[in-house]
């Protein structure tokens, strides 16, 4: 991209949607492996022990841990120049505080790292991507315990560590924005994040908090950690970010739209801006909750040093004041926009949102940014012939594409990546089905994992690799 002096082309996933072999290797149980099956309408559930006859989809994935070769091969052949993978921890620590690392697991990864880097495909990878090792969670309470944060970090020690000299590009956790003691709060994007279920823990507001806050501890302790170990790695953290539109001219509106995005906001800012934002402190003291922030705390905030902001972006929202503009439809908090679309899943479709959300961070951060996460999911159709026609898919990448080259040519904002979300398509984290699509790369495989696994390149995969070339100035 033409401002960028390096700018990646690529996509990004994780192991739990897409690995598989989740009990081969030394590996231990994540959460993620006791969650079944759902689809839009029937939530996905979370079981303290797998059950006969019941799917878990991350047991078997796409086969990634197996069949990287050639799915790697095929990125490299859409033009790929990044891919942003995760490590599943519990492939490292089968039960978070063992006493020395899964040599098995660390060598699968070296393999994988090294497969894309012979490719010419940079690793980006992500140490916390919803991959907690469940004996962490039964053992020690999860993030509502601070020892977990050492054994994040002793896990983070040995990956920097094992791989000081192969991977540049880090992120410490990703979306762990969507713990928030005053959101949506759902069952499922608690459990993703931490193994807890917020209906059925005590005082979950308390709870919650104590876990953001453990975990943005965390990752500024990590950051701190690895750029210990390599002074040049670049160490960043993902969020989901969700911009949120004032329904009307209402100064109350701009007011609750402000709001709503501190949400987003607070752990960017206790990462970058040398303290944990007093703000957060004074909304839970206002629900009741006194966070204490030793001593030790600020130290750790004052020095942290953020390096890149990662941004997974799928759509906005609408906030109103007034109750019958707030239906509460959209499925990250509020309301559906009325000038926008959603996607099948109920997902907003808004291109120019991106836009605008990477001129506020910039103007907000002043940091490097990625483009970690966008893409639509869709069901695709396999023809007889063996193709598949994803032109939807193509209009929303080339959609928020175009939007991005406005912030950097226009905007001058700064961001050195766009990897779209599950190049290749995967299981979906919210609803665990494989019909909810988001690659280039089709999976013949069903919601049941039925399926031969062939990898079929849909109509996407030559457009990007044609659309992406010369660096993506020529489209
Ligand atoms: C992001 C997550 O929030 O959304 C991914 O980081 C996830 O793990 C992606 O897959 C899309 O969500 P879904 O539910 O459509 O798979």
């Amino acid at each position: 991209m033409e401002n960028s002096e390096k700018f990646f082309w690529g996509g990004s996933i994780a192991s739990h949607q897409c690995d598989g072999a989740y009990d081969q290797d030394g590996k231990g149980p994540g959460i993620m492996d006791y969650v079944t099956a759902g689809s839009v309408s029937k939530p996905r559930e979370f079981h303290d022990k797998c059950r006969d006859g019941v799917i878990y989809p991350s047991h078997y994935g796409i086969d990634f841990y197996h069949r990287y070769k050639e799915d790697i091969a095929l990125f490299k052949e859409a033009g790929f120049t990044a891919l942003r993978i995760s490590v599943d921890w519990s492939r490292i620590y089968p039960n978070g505080d063992d006493n020395e690392p899964n040599r098995a697991g660390i060598e699968h990864y070296r393999d994988v790292i090294k497969e894309l880097k012979n490719n010419g495909i940079e690793p980006i990878v992500t140490l916390y991507h919803f991959e907690l090792p469940m004996a962490v969670v039964k053992n020690y309470d999860s993030w509502t315990n601070r020892k977990t944060i050492d054994l994040y970090l002793r896990y983070c020690k040995t990956m920097f560590t094992e791989f000081k000299d192969d991977v540049k590009y880090w992120a410490t956790f990703n979306e762990m924005n969507h713990l928030d003691s005053d959101m949506i709060l759902s069952d499922f994007f608690t459990y993703m994040n931490t193994g807890l279920c917020y209906s059925k823990i005590e005082n979950p507001a308390y709870a919650m908090t104590m876990c953001s806050y453990n975990m943005t501890l965390a990752s500024v302790k990590a950051i701190e950690l690895g750029h210990g170990i390599n002074p040049d790695f670049q160490i960043g953290c993902v969020f989901g970010l969700t911009p949120t539109y004032a329904w009307s001219c209402n100064p109350d509106d701009s007011i609750a739209a402000f709001k709503a995005m501190d949400r987003d906001w607070y752990q960017i800012d206790a990462m970058c801006k040398g303290e944990f934002p007093q703000y957060k402190i004074n909304e839970y003291k206002k629900r009741g909750i006194n966070l204490e922030i030793s001593d030790e705390d600020k130290e750790a905030f004052k020095k942290s040093h953020l390096d890149f902001i990662g941004v997974n972006y799928y759509g906005s929202s609408v906030i109103s004041t007034t109750e019958e503009n707030n239906s509460g439809d959209n499925f990250f908090g509020g309301q559906n926009n009325p000038y926008l679309k959603q996607s099948d899943w109920g997902w907003t479709i808004d291109p120019k949102g991106l836009r605008y959300l990477l001129m506020v961070l910039d103007r907000r951060y002043n940091l490097p940014m990625i483009i970690t996460e966008n893409g639509l999911g869709a069901i695709d159709k396999l023809e007889e012939d063996g193709t598949v026609h994803d032109q939807y898919r193509i209009d929303y990448v080339k959609a928020h594409i175009d939007e991005l080259k406005k912030s950097i040519k226009e905007d001058k904002v700064n961001c050195f990546g766009y990897l779209m979300w599950g190049p290749i398509d995967l299981i979906s984290a919210t609803t665990g089905e494989m019909k909810k699509r988001y690659g280039f790369i089709y999976v013949d495989q069903d919601d049941e994992g039925n399926g031969t696994l062939k990898r079929i390149k849909k109509d996407s995969f030559y457009w990007f690799k044609e659309y992406t070339k010369n660096g993506g100035n020529s489209s």
